[in-house]
């Protein structure tokens, strides 16, 4: 008798083979002394809204540091570490006086810079021995209704940019800001790192699936139309460029740009109008695994930095939908933090559509190498001259 053979196909790609999962540390993480971070800390960064610097103390998480933020009586803003130099209790807690932010624990007074102004435990109030100590701070400016605070080595602070999109105004215009993410419409802050949402400004062709087919339109119908797409490097970052055709002959024309270090600039996908991009998000890390997003924007309408055009689509709140609700129509919010607290990169798969992302990647990478070989990354400039930036972005209607 034949012996029977049994012939055995072995599974193929099973997740319990997976190789352990890892990410790109060098560009995720912000904390003080790393890669990413050091680089970050070469650059401005709004801490909040002008608005948020009052006489109260704000909690602000930045870069993975916690710090108060605060406007003395005088109407200057200033941004402490949260933990007072004496003893270590939080500034949070503290009074905002004429001069600065007074501990509650024994009342030293520190100005906006850190400069110990009283001890009132102290034999005269610490007149002999209080220069000796300061509280750790950071300088702040104020500008497009937001507090810029630079965490970076003080010899290298550069100069706070200025944009043409945010200094030129048209008729009517104004400059309008807003702290609620919008870039992910689920709420302030999300629970993912920063560079998930980052890189998604060079991911168009998200738009047609995500926004345009799989939720149903969440823009306008033509942003819906799978686009072509060009990517190029720019002197602050990288911009794509994509085409669609539309019905008539007519084709829209899309530039959206990464500016480094954190900066969204992104026409408005409701297309409430064409021309030059309306308004500059930026990416703030508060650290690993948090981000949020603060926006300024050229309006005509307070609180309207999305105007819509007639056509575009019907946005529910993300914040006041159901869970089902959003597992059924999901977002940016959903995709991004649906990647987890910090993607794996060690799992990903990119394709031809991912090259916006890899060149991102690449530049961000290049720019750790500099800073390394103790050279300026891009973007950094310390004359005001150079630091007047003018942008590519926005959208136009041609005929084809
Ligand atoms: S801990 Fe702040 S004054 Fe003592
Ligand atoms: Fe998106």
């Amino acid at each position: 008798m034949e012996s029977q053979t049994h012939e055995r196909t072995l599974d193929q790609g099973t997740a319990y083979e997976r190789k352990p999962s890892a990410y790109k540390t060098e560009l995720t993480e912000v904390g003080r002394g790393t890669p990413m971070g050091e680089l970050l800390r070469r650059y401005w960064h709004p801490v909040g809204l002008s608005s948020h610097a009052t006489g109260t103390p704000r909690e602000v998480r930045l870069l993975g540091e916690d710090l108060v933020l605060f406007r003395d009586g005088a109407g200057r803003p200033g941004l402490v570490w949260s933990r007072c130099c004496h003893r270590g209790t939080t500034l949070y807690y503290g009074k905002v006086e004429e001069r600065g932010i007074r501990c509650c624990y024994h009342g030293w007074l520190y100005d906006v810079e850190g400069r110990c102004l009283d001890q009132p435990c102290e034999p005269e109030n610490g007149a002999k021995t209080r220069d000796r100590v300061r509280q750790p701070w950071y300088p702040v400016e104020e500008r497009y209704g937001l507090v810029f605070a630079y965490m970076g080595p003080p010899e290298k602070k550069p100069v706070l940019p200025r944009f043409d999109a945010l200094e030129e105004l048209g008729e009517g215009e104004f400059i309008d800001v807003d702290d609620t993410s919008i870039g992910s419409g689920g709420g302030a802050v999300a629970p993912c790192n920063w560079l998930q949402h980052f890189e998604n400004v060079m991911d168009p062709y998200h738009v047609p699936i995500l926004h345009g087919t799989f939720s149903g339109t969440q823009f306008v119908p033509a942003m819906n139309l799978m686009p072509e797409v060009d990517f190029e490097l720019t002197p602050r970052g990288v911009k794509s460029s994509s085409t669609r055709k539309l019905d008539g002959g007519k084709v829209m024309h899309r530039v959206t740009e990464v500016v480094l270090p954190t900066l969204r600039i992104v026409p408005n996908p409701f297309v409430g109008s064409y021309g030059k991009v309306e308004s500059i998000g930026w990416t703030i890390p508060i650290d690993d695994t948090h981000y949020r997003i603060y926006t300024a924007g050229r309006v005509k309408e307070k609180g309207v930095l999305l105007p819509r055009a007639p056509d575009a689509a019907f946005r529910k709140d993300r914040r006041e939908m159901t869970p089902e609700e959003r597992r059924a129509t999901p977002n940016d919010w959903e995709a991004q933090t649906g990647q987890g607290p910090i993607t794996f990169h060690s799992e990903e798969h990119l394709r031809t559509s991912d090259r916006g992302i890899a060149m991102l990647r690449r530049l961000l990478a290049t720019q750790l190498e500099a800073i390394a070989k103790e050279q300026d990354p891009i973007g950094v400039h310390f004359d005001q001259a150079s630091a007047y930036v003018r942008l590519e972005a926005g959208q136009r209607i041609a005929e084809r």
